[in-house]
């Protein structure tokens, strides 16, 4: 069955058409240079470039997968978690389209979307992954950074989450510390990179210590801005490689300790990544040790798109969904769900957008 998937949760555009796991077709819009001059995601300017880019976004889609409308068994979009104005506008789409096409609508969670990332496949079936429950999943996106205990597809938990910034936040607003401009994470690994010495600044990494998997992350921007404060302008400039390279190495080794903590407490059949951050050579580094130590694969998005946000893995949520019957009953009324977590899916689906067999 082919469905087409939307995606407007934050500030890329995106459609794609997949068929069970394959991704037949995926077409990212970027809003990056519309944002950077704010020094972050504007929701208004995101929402404005989402409604002048969708209706292309989606015909290249179609297009690319060679595709016609009556192919297409649903529509599955993003209802949240992300930004309310810039969900609506994926939302609305969707709706329009399943109107005219007479098409079924799967809502999706991004985060589901994230923690499918490392399965999906190009049209070909490539790589073709086994997947091996149960596992443990780690996200890092810009918004969120779970660990994820994953028993089956439609079957997950977050166990350990962070209790202020997301990973991705926290090296956003090192940056903006540093003196540069959004997105953080690929400048601070940029200058983590050219670092003569590691960890120079061993910033503290808070909650260490507390017994459950949650992370905190903003003590350590905290740590960073007054450290960069108290340096004169040489030696701002003199370190900045190194203060990157402690930021970043701050942010991983929490998450590599809980997630160490995790693979003690749970035994799994592989560690997976996904989000934005997992994009991150060091980060994928540790983790790969990691997963090493513990004798499991380490299983990672197969194509550099499926690390940032995307459709395609909002359609290979979706397929799973859709043979589970999980589709909107009532698509007229779907709203977007802002702060909807990852582990409510199930239950929201269910008791809120009363889903039903598919009777055709
Ligand atoms: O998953 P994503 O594209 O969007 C959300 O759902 O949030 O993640 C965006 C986040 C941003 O915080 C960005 O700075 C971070 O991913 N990011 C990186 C890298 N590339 C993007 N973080 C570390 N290293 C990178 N190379
Ligand atoms: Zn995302």
């Amino acid at each position: 069955m082919k469905i087409l998937a939307i995606d407007t949760s934050c500030d890329e555009t995106a459609a794609a058409v997949v068929e069970g796991r394959r991704c037949l077709s995926s077409v990212i819009a970027s809003q990056i240079t519309d944002h950077q001059v704010w020094g972050g995601v504007v929701p208004s300017v995101a929402k404005r470039a989402h409604e002048a880019r969708i209706d292309t976004v989606i015909a290249h889609a179609l297009k690319r997968a060679r595709v016609s409308s009556d192919e297409l068994s649903a529509i599955a979009v993003t209802l949240g978690p992300g930004l309310a104005i810039a969900l609506e506008v994926g939302i609305a789409t969707a709706k329009k389209l399943a109107r005219d096409w007479k098409l079924p609508i799967v809502p999706v969670n991004h985060m589901a979307g994230h923690l499918f990332s490392p399965f999906v496949q190009n049209r070909n079936g490539n790589p073709d992954r086994p997947m091996v429950f149960p596992m443990m999943a780690v996200l890092v996106s810009g918004g969120h950074t779970e660990i994820v205990l994953w028993r089956n597809h439609l079957d997950y938990e977050v166990i350990g989450r962070t209790v202020d910034d997301a990973a991705g936040e926290a090296l956003d607003k090192a940056a903006k510390i540093l003196g540069f401009s959004y997105p953080g994470g690929p400048i601070i690994e940029r200058l983590a990179h050219q670092a003569t010495e590691q960890d120079r600044y061993q910033f503290t990494r808070p909650m260490l210590r507390s017994p459950s998997y949650d992370m905190s992350f903003s003590g350590l921007k905290t740590s960073l801005l007054y450290q960069y404060r108290s340096m004169s302008a040489d030696e701002q400039a003199n370190q900045i490689a190194e203060l990157a390279q402690s930021i970043q190495e701050g942010i991983f080794d929490t998450i590599i300790r809980k997630t160490n903590r995790a693979l003690k407490a749970h035994p799994v059949q592989a560690l997976t990544i996904g989000g934005g951050v997992a994009v991150n050579r060091r980060f994928r580094v540790l983790m790969r040790r990691l997963a090493t130590r513990h004798n499991l694969p380490c299983i990672t998005p197969p194509f550099r798109y499926l690390n940032q946000d995307n459709a395609a893995m909002i359609g290979v949520v979706g397929s799973y969904l859709l043979d589970a019957g999980k589709i909107a009953e009532e698509p007229e009324n779907l709203d977007r769900m802002p702060r909807w977590s990852l582990p409510a899916y199930i239950t929201v689906a269910q008791q809120t957008i009363h889903l039903k067999q598919r009777t055709s």
